[in-house]
């Protein structure tokens, strides 16, 4: 069932040197490509990186939270087009969403790196310093980066007892 997926998933940033078999890629592809979006605009582009090396550059986005990228075996940077859709952000988190929980189904480990309205270390954005590395044309922005690759270690689902329940409300809200 679906729920147990949901059930064992974590963000894992800490990656064994397995690289993701390619038939394992093909299928992360075509579900980044199946992602709904608003209209049917698909107002999202994805960079597939392998390369050690611009993974090591990808790693230093932002000065906190991405450090995890430069060991991920594959990272896939969500780039949306504000010229396509209003709502490219939505659409790029449902395809961030969607390619996690494929990855945990293929039995891989993945963690977000939040990219849009981030800084670079030097005061400038994040998504500026990447698209100079990735060579984006001016009209994409970058929303996120995901790190993929085969856990290191398991890390255990959250226990049912620490969900916030205290979140969902019936009807109406009312303080609990
Ligand atoms: C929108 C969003 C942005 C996130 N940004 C980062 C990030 O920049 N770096 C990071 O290491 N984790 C990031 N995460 C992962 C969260 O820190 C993680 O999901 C949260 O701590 C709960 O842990 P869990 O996924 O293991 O349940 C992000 C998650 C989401 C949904």
């Amino acid at each position: 069932m679906f729920i147990d997926l949901l059930r064992q998933r974590r963000s894992i940033r800490s990656f064994d040197h397995r690289q993701i078999e390619e038939d394992k890629v093909e299928l992360l592809t075509e579900a980044l490509l199946r992602s709904p979006t608003s209209k049917g605009r698909h107002p999202w582009e994805f960079i597939l990186v392998t390369d050690p090396q611009i993974a090591a550059l990808l790693a230093t986005a932002k000065p906190k939270g991405a450090t995890f990228l430069a060991k991920a075996p594959l990272s896939v940077v969500i780039c949306g087009d504000p010229t396509v859709s209003d709502v490219w952000i939505e659409d790029c988190a449902v395809a961030a969403t969607i390619v996690q929980l494929a990855a945990e189904d293929l039995g891989l480990g993945s963690c977000w790196s939040q990219i849009r309205s981030r800084p670079h270390e030097s005061g400038g954005m994040a998504t500026t310093v990447l698209r100079k590395l990735l060579h984006l044309p001016t009209h994409l922005e970058v929303a996120s980066i995901i790190g993929i690759g085969y856990p290191l270690a398991a890390v255990a689902g959250h226990s049912r007892d620490s969900l916030p329940m205290h979140k969902i409300h019936k009807n109406l809200y009312m303080r609990q």
